[in-house]
């Protein structure tokens, strides 16, 4: 048998919702979320590998050909001003990136604002695009502190449920952009490996199909 198809893959929530999709597309990959610390993992029909990255770290593994394929979220790939080649939206980790404040805030007058954020680059740029300069803080998780204490006013990060932010006290007060989790290539692979790859995703296609139909029914 040929050498399994290598996709970099987030650990975490999309992993949970990517396994069952695979199920779908006719790939057991119940293995990718088996209790061990294996970060390679191989579907039962050994056609399919994935290594379980931090989800920053999916484009770099694919960038360099590793990986022929990984799934990760727009916001990655716009912070990094990633290139890689976006082949499908799997339509899962759907949220949003957003602005959100203590509830009842009101921007401090003359001042510049402090957004402590995950995603410098996207914050920079929606500010810019608004005209204002903005002092930002980079984080690298439970953003919503920021905002909670005194360290920033704001801040610009994901909202899925909007739970997190209810538990805080923020609420959201500008959306910036939808996200959700995409499939994307290696463009070499893409070329050299390409009834493979769209094989693959084909079948990923369905899946997404099969499962819109489902809900449908519902
Ligand atoms: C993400 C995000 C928010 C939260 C939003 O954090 O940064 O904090 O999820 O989800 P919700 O709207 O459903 O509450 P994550 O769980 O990835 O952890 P982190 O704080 O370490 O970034």
């Amino acid at each position: 048998m040929s050498r399994p198809l290598t996709l970099a893959v987030p650990k975490g929530r999309v992993l949970k919702v990517l396994v069952p999709l695979l199920a779908k597309a006719g790939y057991d990959a119940s293995s990718f979320l088996s209790d061990d610390r294996a970060l390679v993992r191989t579907t039962a029909c050994g056609r399919l590998e994935a290594l379980l990255l931090k989800p920053d770290d999916v484009p770099t593994y694919v960038e360099r050909g590793v990986a022929s394929l990984g799934v990760v979220g727009r916001d990655v790939l716009d912070e990094k001003g990633s290139e890689l080649f976006r082949v499908l939206d799997l339509r899962v980790g759907v949220c949003k990136l957003a602005v959100a404040a203590p509830v009842g805030f009101s921007a401090p007058r003359g001042g510049v604002l402090r957004v402590a954020t995950k995603y410098p680059k996207l914050a920079l740029a929606h500010y810019a695009k608004k005209g204002e300069q903005v002092d930002v803080v980079k984080l690298h998780g439970s953003v919503e502190l920021g905002a909670v204490t005194s360290l920033a006013d704001v801040i610009v990060d994901l909202v899925e449920t909007g739970r997190t932010l209810v538990e805080n006290g923020l609420e959201v007060i500008e959306e910036v952009s939808a996200v959700s989790s995409v499939v994307v290539a290696n463009r070499a692979a893409w070329k050299v490996d390409s009834e493979r790859l769209r094989a693959f995703v084909a079948s990923l296609e369905a899946a997404l199909a099969a499962e819109a139909e489902d809900s449908k029914q519902l």
